[in-house]
């Protein structure tokens, strides 16, 4: 009887796809405490991540010493002229706040290995350069300055540490296996674990609360690495003894589990609808770039819109996620005009209509949307937004609307729009709805604004 019980159990635990006795002691927190521990993130849905390093001077992707097949020798040229005489952190915070984002993630570590503070375990670090100066401190200052949240990205991948085994990402990549095996030999694995467990610390303990960590990333599906090289397990609890609070992404490897992850990262494109894990919802951040790479790019002429960028916001609010929006600082320490043109433009838009945004996530089933249209619904205030992404002719019909809400009203000026539920009559002004239907009247003029929005205030 206690045999086919434990059977039960384990095999109710695999349907899940979760091993029960995967989940270590430390791990004891209920769905309920981890939605009122993300309960912020939730609630802020706009986040600006920062790319910042090395990479900013060649300014042709942050991949480059992979994507060139460079050594470390040949990379060192950054490392040498690396000196960003116009940083002033607090630009960056103030124009993060104009545009309406509410959190920073930002790349202490990209997969380079250089490190952007004054890190005790490694000569790889900004305080080396021509710069001289710790670049975290007075980031984080700046941003916490303005209220916004400061979360950390780290690379669990590091191709400059001496220890990091090579793979085939590795640049500049000995191509021949044998050969890999041979150098890997030279290298130790556990001494890497534990550089990452110092630089965690570090990280975790001399730059006050810190909101976010995005850890970046696992490879093992391509015969890279996975969580049991970076001991992922050991990585998180080290991560919650520090700071309870974080809030983790979902790139250690850990997928399999319920408790090595808060929120998974679609990113680069927008997903059809709200992911799931398992059959249902989860917590989602996409990241998002203004022009394809992360780190800054001179030449790359593939720069989204302002439109396509609120766009972008509304569609993931639309569907329950974040969106962490990008920004690759120059060499020199200032963000390059079209970015500022971008975030100046999304500034202008969440002015009037961060209210479709701020505490929103995706309507309830039983609202259909209307035809070119995204919806964001706040569950607090129970206002429905409508996102009117052509504006019609005059009329906007709601399907299946009647009696759902009170009143409507634009946005941007908070003047009132009209509705009827009944069909219009006259001899060559019929205008017919479906019987549940409700129209409501616009201006014929599109107000002046990236994205109008209609808000519903519901019954
Ligand atoms: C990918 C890339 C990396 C970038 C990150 C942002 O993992 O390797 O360059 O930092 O995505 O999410």
């Amino acid at each position: 009887m206690k045999n086919t019980l434990l059977c039960l159990l384990v095999i109710l635990f695999s349907l899940n796809g979760i091993n029960a006795q995967e989940r270590p002691a430390w791990a004891t927190e209920t769905k309920e405490e981890k939605e009122k521990r993300m309960a912020w993130w939730t609630n802020d849905r706009l986040g600006m991540f920062i790319h910042w390093g090395l990479y900013s001077l060649p300014a042709r992707h942050e991949w480059l010493q992979y994507n060139e097949k460079m050594s470390g020798v040949d990379y060192k040229k950054y490392f040498d002229h690396f000196n960003p005489d116009l940083y002033e952190p607090k630009e960056w915070a103030a124009k993060a706040k104009e545009s309406g984002m509410k959190y920073v993630v930002i790349t202490t570590r990209h997969h380079d290995g250089f490190c952007l503070w004054d890190s005790k375990y490694t000569d790889y670090k900004v305080t080396n350069t021509p710069y001289g100066k710790d670049l975290i401190k007075p980031m984080v200052d700046a941003f916490r300055a303005e209220g916004i949240r400061v979360g950390f990205y780290y690379s669990l991948i590091d191709w400059n540490h001496p220890h990091f085994a090579f793979d085939h990402i590795h640049p500049p990549t000995p191509i021949d296996p044998v050969e890999r095996e041979k150098e890997n030999a030279k290298r130790d694995m556990n001494i890497y674990r534990q550089y990452m467990k110092n630089q965690l610390r570090e990280l975790l303990t001399e730059f006050g609360r810190i909101d976010e960590l995005f850890m970046d990333f696992s490879y093992s599906n391509e015969g890279g690495k996975g969580h049991e090289d970076w001991d992922s397990e050991g990585l998180i609890k080290l991560v919650r003894e520090l700071q309870p609070h974080i809030i983790i992404d979902n790139r250690m490897g850990m997928d399999h589990t319920d408790w090595g992850w808060d929120f998974v990262t679609p990113e680069q494109f927008m997903p059809q609808e709200w992911p799931t894990v398992r059959g249902e919802r989860a917590p989602w951040e996409t990241c998002q770039t203004f022009s394809g790479s992360w780190g800054y790019y001179r030449d790359e002429y593939s720069w989204k819109s302002v439109h396509q960028l609120v766009v972008m916001l509304v569609e993931t609010v639309s569907k329950g996620g974040n969106l962490l929006l990008n920004v690759g600082p120059t060499a020199r320490g200032v963000f390059d005009k079209r970015a500022n043109e971008r975030l100046e433009g999304i500034g202008r838009w969440m002015k009037f209509h961060d209210r479709s945004i701020y505490g929103c996530t995706q309507a309830p089933d039983d609202f259909k949307t209307p035809p070119n249209c995204l919806m964001t619904y706040n569950p607090t205030t129970k206002r429905l937004y409508i996102h009117v992404l052509e504006w019609p002719f005059k009329s906007l019909h709601l399907p299946g609307f009647r009696g759902k809400f009170n009143y409507a009203q634009l946005l941007n000026d908070g003047s009132e729009i009209r509705f009827r539920t009944q069909t219009q009559e006259g001899s060559h002004v019929t205008e017919t709805s479906k019987e549940d239907d409700v129209i409501l009247s616009l201006p014929v003029e599109r107000p002046d604004v990236e994205l109008p929005v209609i808000e519903l205030f519901l019954e």
